[in-house]
């Protein structure tokens, strides 16, 4: 089980000291939501931030692309250091996707394809043999804060069986609203990597709030 924080909940004044903390809490991966806003209605960070957080800590870096057109800026992410890159199946156009997960894989890092809550889980199938990590989005991307939204569960579990009937070894992520108190049904529908964005930050103790988190999703 890998627990994700994502610094989107962080304080935007200290990322570094944020990245860190999450660190020091016990943390997996650092989540690290890309924004620019017209694929989500919210801007946020893009790679020289990334690549400026990239000395502040060893935590995997999950970056998550919530931007238009995303194959055109993977060389940029790689060069911040991502070992994750995320890119949104609405977002992509297919004839230079192949060329983008081949870069990435090239450059020894890994890739992932990622549906919004209204986009069918089926639309990453022909992708499968090729890339590292499906995201379900548990919420609309765009905003932390969310509540999670239990109808995913289905689709998760779809792409579990999926994943099982064709042999591969692919990690199913989730992200958006995931909670001490959500996280067991997205666990026991097939995922095993969770983004927490306020679920952590808003914890009072952070490292209490990752075990927790560990402790559901293993239960
Ligand atoms: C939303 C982002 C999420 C967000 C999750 O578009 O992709 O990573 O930070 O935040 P919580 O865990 O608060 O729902
Ligand atoms: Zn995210």
């Amino acid at each position: 089980m890998t627990i994700a924080p994502s610094l989107l909940s962080g304080d935007f004044a200290r990322l570094g000291d944020e990245a860190l903390r999450c660190e020091r809490a016990g943390a997996d991966w650092l989540h690290l939501d890309v924004m620019d806003g017209h694929f989500v209605p919210n801007l946020t960070f893009g790679a020289p931030v990334i690549a400026a957080l990239r000395p502040c800590t060893n935590l995997f870096f999950d970056v998550h692309l919530m931007v238009e057109s995303p194959e055109r800026c993977v060389a940029d992410y790689l060069r911040a250091g991502a070992d994750m890159i995320t890119m949104h199946t609405e977002a992509i156009d297919e004839d230079i996707f192949s060329q983008a997960i081949k870069t990435i894989r090239d450059a020894g890092r890994q890739v992932a394809l990622c549906v919004n809550p209204g986009t069918p889980i089926e639309r990453v199938f022909p992708w499968l043999d090729c890339i590292d990590m499906v995201l379900v989005m548990t919420v609309e991307p765009g905003f932390g804060g969310q509540a999670f939204m239990e109808d995913m569960l289905p689709k998760i579990k779809t792409l579990r069986e999926e994943i099982s009937r064709r042999g591969l070894d692919i990690k199913i992520e989730v992200d958006g609203g995931i909670s001490e108190s959500t996280i067991g049904a997205a666990a026991g529908a097939g995922a095993s990597v969770f983004v927490a964005g306020s679920a952590v930050f808003g914890a009072a103790d952070m490292a209490g709030a990752i075990q927790c988190l560990r402790h559901n999703a293993e239960l």
